[in-house]
């Protein structure tokens, strides 16, 4: 089966008209397409199926889980598989493929347990002053948003690594994220330090109960091996910025 895999159109400020790659199956949308929510319908009507994972920008200035509600209201209304935190199944040509969608989130746990003080506090700027979103009419912070990410971390582990959750037909294991699963995925761009742990998380042993994983957020692509799984990055980000050099508007990925 092949993915056009697309993530970090941020068209809320850039302008992107997305094109229908002619050979692919599926269409995989990882996060980040309209922080207004609204154009996300320039996918209406797509030729094949359209699978939605959201990212963390769909969340700004918003109530978090009214938020999650609308969009799965509109991922319904456009015929889209919305999937937090949730598995489907697609056949495709006689074989079963089981696919796990979440946002992710961050445990902030990158450079371990002793790393999780830092990791927080560097996370502070964006949770505070730039996603903004709130819960119970509360501000989210940090803390609830590792929360999320802890939510986000135990479902997916249970999902690869528990049989039970394994269909005998199931012939391969596509994972569906926004955020990044491991440090592999940092944007080469930018060093290493407390801030990467809000990009990347360490989950390398859980990569390779998959097939293929596909994540967006970094603003860069990554196309890389763990044992016989291969992750994916085909994030677009700001052509603004000069982000979007090597995207691949129209490319497929095969599983
Ligand atoms: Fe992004
Ligand atoms: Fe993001």
């Amino acid at each position: 089966m092949r993915i056009q895999l697309l993530s970090d159109l941020h068209l809320e400020t850039e302008i992107f008209v997305p094109q229908v790659a002619p050979e692919a199956d599926l269409l995989v949308l990882a996060g980040d397409i309209d922080a207004n929510h609204a154009q996300i319908d320039q996918f209406k009507d797509w030729p094949v199926p359209v699978i939605y994972v959201p990212g963390n920008h769909e969340h700004d200035r918003k109530d978090f889980d009214q938020t999650l509600d609308a969009l799965r209201e509109r991922c319904g209304r456009l015929g889209f598989t919305m999937l937090d935190c949730e598995q489907t199944r697609i056949t495709h040509q006689g074989r079963t493929i089981r696919v796990l969608g979440t946002t992710l989130w961050n445990d902030f746990e990158l450079f371990g347990p002793e790393g999780l003080e830092r990791s927080m506090r560097a996370a502070r700027y964006f949770a505070e002053q730039v996603q903004c979103a709130t819960r119970h009419g509360k501000p989210m912070g940090v803390a609830e948003l590792r929360d999320e990410g802890l939510r986000c971390r135990d479902w997916l582990r249970e999902r690869l690594t528990n049989p039970a959750h394994h269909a005998p037909q199931d012939d391969a294991t596509l994972v569906i994220t926004h955020f990044a699963p491991s440090l592999r995925s940092n944007d080469p761009r930018y060093p290493l330090n407390a801030s990467t742990a809000s990009f990347c998380n360490a989950y390398d042993d859980m990569i390779e109960h998959s097939t293929l994983w596909l994540h967006g957020h970094l603003h860069c692509r990554h196309d890389y091996r763990v044992g016989a799984a291969r992750v994916v990055c085909n994030a677009r980000g700001l052509a603004s910025k000069g982000e979007d050099s090597d995207f691949q508007a129209r490319g497929v990925w095969e599983i």
